[in-house]
Parts: C-alpha cells; structure tokens; sequence
C-alpha cells in the first residue's frame, strides 16, 4: 500500500517592499550590521524584514529592545505580517514558531540592563534602538548576545539614532566603516525614507536646534559638546540698554503685553556645588532683550531682598525660581514677604527642556543682549556650556569642569518663564 503525502500548501506572505536606501543596505550587508540613522528613516521596518526573512529560513532568531515598551508595537507588527505561518505564539513569552521546523521568533526586552535570554542560540538578532542601552551595550553584546550566536555561526544588525554619540555605539559604527572584516555601517538620513514628507522634516528642522536636529533626523553624531548656543553673536548688540525699557518697567500698561518682564533666578547653594557658587537673576522683556543680569554672592536673606528690589524695578509678569533643595524654603520665604515667585523643579529632563528652548531663541534671533552689566560673563557662560552625552543615553547640560553656569540656568529660566502660560501677574512689594 501506498500513501501519498499531501502536496504542502502554498502560502503567500506579503512582506513590505524594502525602500532603495533600505535595499541598498541589505546589499552591502555583512555578518554584523550598524545603521545610525535619523528617526524614521526605516531602521526597524528593515530590521523587522531581515528578521523575518531569517525566521521563514527556519532559523531561530531574536529582536531585542531596551524596554518592554519598545518592544510591544515590534512584536505585533510581526505577527500580523506573519500571522499565516505562525504554528503557535505566546503572547506572555513573546515567542513565535512558524510551521514547519525550525523557525522561530523570540522578542527580548533589557529593562533590567540586562539580556534575559543568555544561553539560546541564534542564527540572528536585531538589536533596535541601541543608543538607550547606554552603557549596557557592551555587557550585553559581549558577555550574552555574541555568545549567543557561536553555535550557528549567527549575524547581528545594531539599530539606532546617534544620541550617546560616545557610547560603544559608536565604536561599533566605526568598526563597520572598514576596521573590523565582519562589520558594516551606515549612516542615513530620516529623509533618505521616501514615505516621509520633506515638508515634515522641514517642520521639524524649525522646532529643533541644529545640534539636535543633526541627531535626530540626519543620524550625524554631532555631540553638544561646546555648541550648546550658537549663533550668540547675532544676539549680542553694541549699544546700551534702550531707555524705553526702564520707562516700560515703571509705567507700563497691563494692557500691553510687549512690555512685560520676567525674571530667572537661580540660587547660591541651591543645587550643583553647595558653597562657593553665585547667585544669580536674569530680567528679559517679552521681546527677548535681556534687560538685566545680577551676579553676586550673599547669604540666605540677602538673595531675598537682592529679588525684592529687581522684582519692585521690572515689576515682573512672572518670577520663575529653582525649588530644588533650599529653593523651596526661599520660595516660601518669598511668598510670605509679598513677592510672587513659580517654582521650577531642575531635572536632567526640565533641564534638557529648558536648554534647548533657549538654544532655539538664540538660533533665531529672538534674544538680545545689549551692553549690560554682567554681560561679559554671561556670554563667557553660555559659550562654554557643555553638553555631554550619559551612558544611559541622556545628556548632562553643564558647565565645563570648574565652570559656572548660574547665569545660563537663570537666562534660560527668564526665558521659559517668559515663553510659559501666564498664570496671573506678579504681585510685589518693596520690602
Ligand atoms: N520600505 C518601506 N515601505 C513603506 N513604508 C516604510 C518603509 N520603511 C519605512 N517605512 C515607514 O516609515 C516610517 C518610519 O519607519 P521606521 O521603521 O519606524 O523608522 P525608524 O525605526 O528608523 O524610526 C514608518 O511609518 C514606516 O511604516
Ligand atoms: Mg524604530
């Protein structure tokens, strides 16, 4: 007796069509692969493509992403466009094997800082959105991926934008650009992605300063470092103060807004380097001119009536001071003495903020400094404030290593105060 075995079914899978940049890549692919690219220019669609290419090779292979968050939206992209050869997922593991024998899909998250899957083996992985691996990178490439990938003789493709330019994400960058046999590496532009508007890019070039925009959407790993502010000297006018701004300050109209001021303050004591540090004030007017910048040292109850008297000279539409630490115990100081003050909280991330609002008034021209007192330092300040990129993938704003930068934070805290939703005017009293 016979038997015949079924014909095997045929099943058609539409896998999106690789875009030319994309496709290029793909061509000049080695065994480990590094794209750093602007956002959006493609990075996880063709990661997503050569992993599921691999996969329907019957091999088993693994996406792994810094977070579980960023891993989610990967794993349902995946299993819609594979969903007709999937033999069995599991949702709570993220794991997917297709018919047949071999194929399979594991999606691993580092939220730990670590690799949970030490000890598979892989014919693949697709590490995406490596720059917020920080410094885990290295650990997790060397002591649990690469090990993973010995047994098959396996390939890797490193996806990210350049943030945390000086990671060991950029040393595999440059390990793909000749140095290393086995390594390739790519640097491509969100525009390089036909699907995307150049009107949208353009959008965002406006909102964004360039350093950022050089990282975001061009994948250049321009770091900060010592251009936090540019285009200073477009701010800088050779002239005294316009008489008119004091006038505004006395007898402004409420009913003018143009002519309002607000006021940055940043604390002695009230932060970085407890002791030694300076107290400092910038007044702005709503047109961005810089109307006044203090810089002193004085103790607790002297920076208070020091305010009172900028505060009773500009009468400010808002005060916006750090609350950190002593700021609070100011704050209320402040408010029980008559004079209105918004606190502001400094984190790495409102700092980011607060920077690169202001580095965008001055890459437009929006801030001017005539000739104050103070301005030399403030100058000196804001040229050379530091951007450093973190391991975890952030970037510190400070001032360079035995710098100051009270007059930075208080300018860019006039500025914020004076771009925020107004909340009510600013009462005052003369002490
Ligand atoms: N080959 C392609 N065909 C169609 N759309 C694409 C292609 N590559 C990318 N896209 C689209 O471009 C956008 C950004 O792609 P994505 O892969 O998420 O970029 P990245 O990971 O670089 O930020 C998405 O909307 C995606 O659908
Ligand atoms: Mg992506």
């Amino acid at each position: 007796m016979s038997v015949t075995a079924p014909a095997p079914k045929r099943i058609e899978l539409s896998l999106p069509a690789l875009h030319p940049e994309q496709e290029r890549i793909l061509r000049e692919s080695s065994r480990f692969n590094v794209i750093r690219a602007g956002r959006r220019f493609g990075k996880s669609t063709l990661g997503r493509h050569v992993l599921m290419n691999a996969a329907l090779q019957m091999a088993p292979v693994a996406w792994v992403a810094p977070t579980y968050k960023r891993l989610t939206p990967q794993w349902r992209e995946i299993c819609a466009t594979l969903n007709p050869v999937i033999a069995r997922r599991s949702e709570e593991e993220k794991h997917i094997d297709l018919i047949g024998h071999g194929g399979e899909i594991d999606f691993w998250s580092c939220d730990g800082g670590g690799f949970p899957g030490e000890g598979r083996k892989y014919k693949l992985i697709v590490c995406d959105e490596v720059a917020m691996l920080g410094s885990d990178l290295e650990r997790i490439w060397t002591r649990s991926l690469r090990p993973c990938l010995t047994d098959l003789q396996g390939g890797a493709w490193f996806l990210s934008t350049s943030k945390a330019a000086s990671s060991y994400f950029t040393q595999m960058y440059s390990w793909g650009q000749g140095e290393r046999p086995e390594w390739k590496s790519w640097q491509m532009r969100t525009a390089d992605n036909p699907y995307i508007l150049p009107s949208e890019i353009a959008a965002a070039k406006q909102d964004l300063p360039a350093a950022a925009f050089l990282q975001e959407f061009e994948g250049d790993a321009v770091s900060f470092s010592g251009s936090v502010f540019t285009n200073l000297e477009q701010a800088i006018v050779d002239a005294p103060l316009p008489e008119q701004y004091e006038r505004w300050a006395q007898q402004r109209s409420w009913m003018a807004p143009e002519t309002e001021f607000f006021i940055g303050c940043d604390w002695a004591g009230a932060g970085r380097r407890a002791g030694g540090d300076f107290t400092a004030f910038v007044t702005m007017a709503k047109d961005g001119t810089i109307c006044a910048i203090e810089r002193f040292k004085a103790d607790f109850a002297l920076q208070r009536v020091r305010l009172a008297g900028l505060v009773s000279r500009f009468r400010p539409a808002a005060v916006l001071a750090e609350e950190n630490s002593i700021g609070a115990p100011m704050l209320s100081a402040l408010r029980a003495s008559g004079i209105s003050v918004q606190g502001w909280t400094a984190t790495n991330a409102t700092k980011h903020k607060a920077v690169e609002a202001l580095a965008l008034g001055f890459e437009e021209g929006r801030v001017k400094i005539y000739d104050v007192e103070n301005r030399a330092v403030l100058l000196a300040e804001l040229m050379s404030f530091e951007a450093t990129s973190l391991p975890n993938g952030m970037t510190r704003f400070a001032a360079p290593s035995g710098g100051h930068d009270d007059l930075v934070v208080a300018c860019f805290l006039a500025y914020l105060a004076s771009h925020r939703p107004r909340v009510g005017e600013c009462a005052w009293s003369p002490i």
